[in-house]
């Protein structure tokens, strides 16, 4: 039996953020429960890499459109080797092997009849050469708001609209091909409404793979990406894929280009695309562009990373979207994990040892409730992460778990010990063997969802034999061996003091992000330089400069930044009708009261960025040496607010 399932290639614009890490955790997640089902399993993941986008981005820094993408490629592959995400291939869009699969794809449709020259007319910024999509002719170009100029190339187009009726029927025939539903109702309508066909193909762009024969062309977007579906395990006879996860802003592409891509190749369709919902942070879609981000590391340093999946996939219904917040992370954490399965583990250890010198007693005379409630989550788990309802398993699991509270507290084994009648202490083996039991059986079905956790419990009941895999065709009530003795207890989820772990995750997340905008700045070659004197940045144009707005403000609000002792919260008037909210890192240098009304200068057409979840209008600027403490620019004359720095 075998299982090949997919996350999306992300695109390397940026690097990892939870969004990328909720669909790569849950594809994880299906990945354990498929092997712990007997399946032999590859899961794959990788980047999209090529077009118009990183080109450009790679230029601004100087740098190959190739470096740019191995540097943001990097982050990615470590980010799931960090969370010990179970990867079994990691395919880029610029590997040569990705080359050839989708150039063989291209050449399959094209002597198949599907595809054909045209010329494509669309609106085109010179200047930043780009098309802009949905501009009418002399509409501004939204980056730099030069008039864009009407542009027409001869590309390939892929006849998308032989497929319309072949696409109804498979969605017709095939209910479960598109899930959830509602993406399948959306996507059926879609297709109803009448296909165009699609170009694929691009004069205008370099940094992609060159269309065979025809070496002007390079492949445009998702041709190129979705192969990587294909070439990621290329040779290896894995081909059809039994799942594509993906976020439901991409559904179309894999349920309509990527069926007909493949038919027009003579070639087998995916049996199966998931589309999960959005992960939604302080109200909005978590998005690199609108910079409302968080990221996994500082959480996975903080709580661990079975807290997050744990939140991910309990807190958010598979398919709908939902909204991470740090304190619904902790609350979560603190309700289910440390107070519900972590207390039960630990207590029910420490009276196996107390009561019975840490070795399990036969039971004599189970439980019939817990066992009952024990065989109806076995059978529920089976089926909800069977249909993707994780967080519906999850509470079936947490449904038995308080079956055992209430069946613990009933017995009372601290009573039950201290009776002299051979009944009382009957009785007393068989609650601890169902708490046990009990627990195995919660340990086994968690695993994939937690699997550090699980491990650490196995330990502790003495299952070592257990770890990384149970099967779990054959799990059932009653298997824990009487007689056996368990590990030494310790607390596998303790508990977390929201404000001070909430403060960390938010001190480490504003450093990551300055951590990543480092990543891709410019490459500066180190020159013969005074102590602590950063080397002079690459020559720009003057046009390059002018660009930049500095304005002089001056400061009419200024305070701490809660939970923050480096970040200073500032209201800055530049003359405009509102004064700028300006999140600076000066707390180390300036008390906020030296701020006040203190003429400074601010960069003002920075594009925002938040920290600490405030959004921050503008930056300061200061000088420094390198890891000395800023100094800010400031005037020796009157100058008036508004005045621009030329
Ligand atoms: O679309 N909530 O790449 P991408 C939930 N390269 N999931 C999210 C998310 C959020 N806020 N943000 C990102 C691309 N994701 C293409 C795909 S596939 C052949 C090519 C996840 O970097 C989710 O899986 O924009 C989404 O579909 C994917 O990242 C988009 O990543
Ligand atoms: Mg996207």
């Amino acid at each position: 039996m075998k299982y090949y399932l997919t996350t999306p290639i992300y695109y390397v614009n940026a690097a990892p953020h939870i969004g990328h890490t909720y669909t790569t955790m849950a594809a994880d997640l299906i990945a354990r429960w498929k092997r712990m089902l007997g399946y032999e399993v590859v899961l794959t993941t990788g980047t999209d890499e090529h077009g118009q986008k990183i080109e450009r981005a790679a230029k601004a820094v100087g740098k190959s459109p190739q470096e740019y993408a191995d540097t943001i490629s990097e982050e990615f592959r470590k980010q799931w080797q960090t969370l010990h995400l179970g990867v079994d291939r990691f395919k880029r869009t610029s590997d040569p092997s990705h080359h050839k699969v989708v150039q063989d794809l291209f050449r399959r449709c094209r002597d198949s009849g599907y595809v054909y020259k045209s010329s494509y007319t669309g609106q085109y910024c010179v200047s930043c050469e780009l098309y802009v999509n949905d501009a009418k002719p002399g509409d501004p170009c939204p980056d730099c708001g030069r008039p864009t100029e009407t542009v027409t190339e001869e590309n390939f187009f892929f006849k998308l609209s032989a497929f319309e009726d072949r696409l109804v029927e498979l969605y017709e025939r095939d209910p479960q091909f598109i899930q959830p539903e509602t993406r399948r109702n959306e996507v059926m309508a879609f297709v109803r409404q009448g296909l165009s066909d699609l170009s694929i193909s691009r004069t205008t762009i370099k940094w992609g793979i060159p269309v065979p024969d025809e070496d002007r062309h390079v492949f445009y977007v998702w041709f190129d990406a979705l192969s990587t579906y294909m070439s990621a395990v290329d040779g290896e006879g894995r081909w059809p894929a039994d799942l594509h996860l993906i976020g439901k802003e991409i559904v179309r592409f894999h349920a309509i280009y990527w069926p007909a891509f493949l038919w027009a190749a003579g070639l087998e369709i995916p049996k199966r695309i998931f589309a999960h919902g959005w992960l939604l942070f302080e109200n909005d879609k978590m998005s690199k562009s609108r910079g409302n981000i968080v990221r996994a590391t500082p959480i996975q340093e903080v709580m661990g990373a079975d807290a997050l999946r744990y939140f991910l996939l309990r807190e958010v219904v598979f398919g709908q979207d939902g909204s991470f917040s740090y304190d619904a992370l902790v609350g979560r954490y603190n309700s289910d994990l440390a107070n519900g399965l972590g207390n039960l583990v630990s207590r029910t250890l420490s009276m196996v040892h107390q009561y019975r010198k840490g070795v399990v007693p036969a039971a004599k005379g189970e439980s019939t409730a817990v066992a009952e409630a024990a065989r109806t989550a076995i059978s529920a788990v089976k089926s909800c992460f069977e249909n993707f309802e994780f967080s519906k398993g999850l509470e079936a699991v947490w449904a038995m778990l308080s079956v055992v509270d209430k069946f613990i507290v009933e017995q009372a084994p601290w009573k039950l010990v201290k009776s002299a009648d051979p009944a009382d202490q009957d009785r007393l083996d068989a609650a601890l063997y169902t708490a046990v039991e009990a627990v195995r059986v919660a340990a086994v079905l968690l695993s994939p969802v937690l699997p550090e956790s699980c491990n650490r419990i196995w330990s502790q009941i003495g299952m070592e034999h257990l770890l990384d895999g149970y099967p779990v065709a054959g799990l059932e009530w009653g298997q824990y061996p009487a007689g056996h003795a368990i590990g030494q207890p310790s607390a596998v989820f303790p508990r977390i003091d929201a404000k001070p772990a909430v403060e960390k995750m938010r001190e480490l997340e504003d450093l990551e992000t300055l951590r990543q905008a480092a990543l891709v700045g410019k490459k500066i070659e180190p020159a013969g330089m005074a102590p602590g004197v950063q080397p002079i940045a690459e020559t720009i144009a003057i046009e390059d400069f002018v660009k930049v707005d500095l304005r002089v403000g001056q400061v009419l609000e200024a305070g701490n930044v809660k939970g923050s002792d480096k970040l200073l919260l500032l209201k800055v008037d530049i003359g405009e009708a509102k004064p700028r909210t300006i999140v600076a890192g000066i707390a180390g240098a300036y008390k906020p009261e030296q701020m006040l009304q203190r003429k400074v200068v601010i960069v003002a057409n920075l594009q925002p960025r938040k920290l600490r979840g405030i959004e921050s209008q503008g930056m300061i600027v200061a000088a420094s040496l390198e890891g000395g403490s800023p100094v800010l620019a400031a005037f020796l004359e009157d100058v008036p607010v508004g005045a621009r720095l030329k």
